[in-house]
């Protein structure tokens, strides 16, 4: 549990990625669907982060649903200005986003993003009440290379390594292992809780062990209705990010609801 002055982040974390998918049509359709599907939880957050341009219209579809959070799914670290085809923290929270994704792996390797552009990113959410889902995770030839764990504490370190520890405290980390994204191969429970651990005993280095335990830490990377049981259960896992099956309201609320 997190509390972020506005409202406390109920572990697990059920979050839906929709990446470039849903127009604002698509994206109100899919509201009236999810809410008819999924009843309020108090013992979980459910985050839904659609493209910008459906965001209103996804907010507006779910505007009885106090209980569902809507994030943004990409920030720049400028608060205004001449930077043609981004969104502002400070716009994303007027219009009611209150989580970013930032650091997630298509951002790094599509569109070139840095360790430094990440933690710059991570500062200006904060600065704007907005939390950081903040995303972390090595390619397969990383991880075969031996050398997860140093791919891990770099990312982990580029995000933390200038905020103080009321500001970690107020983080979302994903685990997002590049290999697992999109490819119907997920991580086994056992990899998610082993990433996990390294992760929080970085996190616990920098605030104290109790602090760290709160700090949620999601797997993402084709997690579905049948495997996420699974990898909620699994030791250091606080919940799940959800690509492609977050896009249909049935297999999304089934998630939700495992
Ligand atoms: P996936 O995507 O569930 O489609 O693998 C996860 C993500 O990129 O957040």
């Amino acid at each position: 549990m997190m509390d972020t002055s506005e409202f406390e982040i109920q572990t697990p974390v059920i979050a839906g990625n929709w990446k470039m998918h849903m127009t604002p049509s698509e994206a109100r359709a899919f509201g009236e669907a999810f809410a008819a599907r999924y009843a309020p939880h108090d013992n979980r957050t459910v985050i839904l982060f659609p493209p910008a341009i459906s965001f209103a219209a996804t907010a507006e579809a779910l505007s009885e649903r106090s209980d569902l959070r809507l994030g943004i799914q990409n920030i720049h670290w400028e608060d205004s200005g001449a930077f043609t085809g981004e969104t502002s923290a400070a716009m994303a929270r007027d219009a009611g986003a209150r989580f970013v994704l930032i650091g997630h792996s298509e951002r790094r390797h599509v569109f070139n993003e840095s360790d430094a552009d990440v933690g710059r990113k991570v500062d200006t959410a904060l600065e704007h009440r907005l939390v950081p889902v903040a995303c972390v995770g090595e390619t397969l030839e990383e991880r075969e290379a031996g050398r997860l764990e140093e791919v891990l504490l770099r990312q982990i370190d580029a995000i933390i390594q200038d905020l103080p520890g009321e500001h970690i405290e107020r983080l979302v980390i994903a685990y997002e292992p590049v290999w697992a994204i999109g490819t119907g191969v997920n991580a086994t429970p056992e990899d998610a809780s082993s990433a996990h651990a390294v992760l929080r005993a970085r996190l616990a280095e920098r605030t104290d062990d109790s602090a760290a335990r709160r700090i949620p830490i999601l797997y993402g990377g084709s997690v579905n209705p049948e495997n996420a049981p699974k990898l909620l259960a699994a030791d250091y896992v606080d919940g799940v990010l959800v690509g492609g099956a977050s896009l249909d309201p049935e297999s999304f609320a089934a998630i939700a609801t495992s």
